[in-house]
């Protein structure tokens, strides 16, 4: 049988070149290969965001162009609103019965986000927030997906849902199968100030639906050797930003760039237009199809909505057999 991948975003922005070599391209290439489900995790986004909704509501669209745009084929794949799925939330309350305080708060990746969102939880942290590996574990399972592509930083989220399912397995019988995180080989691309991650909160991203003028004034403002001050000052290609990202968009030029830099023969600024231009060229049919998207949107709309109703049919095809392992039957025909 098929194996089933599902994953998703938080849509609280649009999504980024990090975000495109990280995750999305590798979607486009499993969705030919297994049941790929692409989940809008809108609930998700809220627990962190519940004081602005406005801005999770804006991005929900933005982040489906994003995922259509990069070559996500709704042939193949199902893209779908979490919270459109309400089974998510029932089996998110089964599954709560299954983890204990203590074990949500140990979750590294829950830990680092709380410490960086500071200003959000300085009331004390949420319980919805605290339980968003529940529910990410339900977004998961309600679909029996065994494959998910993520983030490193994701791991944590899913090493707690495999427990989950040994859990839940081990006393109402066998239901789910056991979803295995899968990290992209590229390795995480680095922000434009040098950051160890581009992140919309960092303020250090080129996004997938830049303009090209936008995208060369981030490029030119990108950090390089900061001892390479002149010109003609030789620079260390190894050290510097800007060079990090000419490994990936201007595979063609990279051994003439490293030698002039090296050389102090290329100056930082003709090096960074070459990169924008770069950049500005391979974004370009990716945004021409990304601008034939929001030029039809109920194109768009009709994607999303069939998506989430067949997504919706196998919740609840799901929510069935758990019921039925839960001994919360009733009245089954
Ligand atoms: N937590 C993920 C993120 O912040 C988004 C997400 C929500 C997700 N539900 C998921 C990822 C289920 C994989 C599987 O990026």
């Amino acid at each position: 049988m098929k194996k089933t991948i599902l994953t998703g975003d938080r849509p609280t922005g649009p999504l980024h070149i990090g975000h495109l070599f990280g995750s999305l391209q590798n979607r486009v290439k499993m969705q030919d290969e297994y049941e790929t489900y692409i989940m809008v995790a809108d609930v998700q986004a809220l627990t962190d965001n519940y004081h602005n909704p406005e801005k999770v509501r804006q991005n929900v669209f933005e982040v489906v162009l994003d995922n259509l745009a990069v070559g996500v084929d709704p042939k193949k794949a199902t893209i779908l609103i979490q919270s459109m799925i309400p089974e998510i939330a029932e089996l998110t309350v089964f599954f709560s019965n299954l983890v204990t305080i203590t074990r949500l708060e140990r979750n590294p990746t829950v830990k680092q986000e709380i410490a960086q969102k500071a200003d959000v939880f300085k009331g004390g942290v949420t319980y919805g927030f605290l339980g968003y590996p529940i529910s990410q574990a339900a977004d998961i399972l309600v679909f029996l997906a065994d494959t998910v592509p993520v983030g490193e930083d994701q791991l944590p989220v899913i090493e707690q849902a495999r427990e989950i399912v040994k859990k839940f397995n081990a006393i109402y019988g066998e239901v789910f199968p056991a979803p295995q995180g899968v990290v992209s080989a590229f390795p995480r691309l680095k922000g434009l100030d040098g950051s160890a991650k581009m992140s919309k909160s960092l303020n250090n991203a080129i996004y997938i639906s830049d303009e090209p003028a936008v995208i060369e004034k981030k490029v030119m403002k990108a950090l390089t050797d900061t001892k390479k001050i002149r010109k003609d000052d030789p620079g260390d290609p190894d050290v510097c930003v800007v060079y990090n990202y000419h490994k990936i968009f201007s595979k063609a030029q990279e051994p003439e760039i490293r030698s002039g830099c090296q050389k102090g023969k290329l100056g930082c600024v003709d090096c960074k237009k070459c990169l924008a231009k770069n950049i500005i060229d391979y974004l370009a049919p990716i945004q021409e199809k990304r601008n034939y998207y929001k030029n039809n949107m109920d194109e768009v709309k009709k994607i999303v909505l069939d998506g989430t109703n067949k997504a919706r049919a196998k919740a609840k095809e799901t929510m069935k057999l758990v019921k039925e392992h839960m001994k919360i039957d009733y009245f089954k025909e």
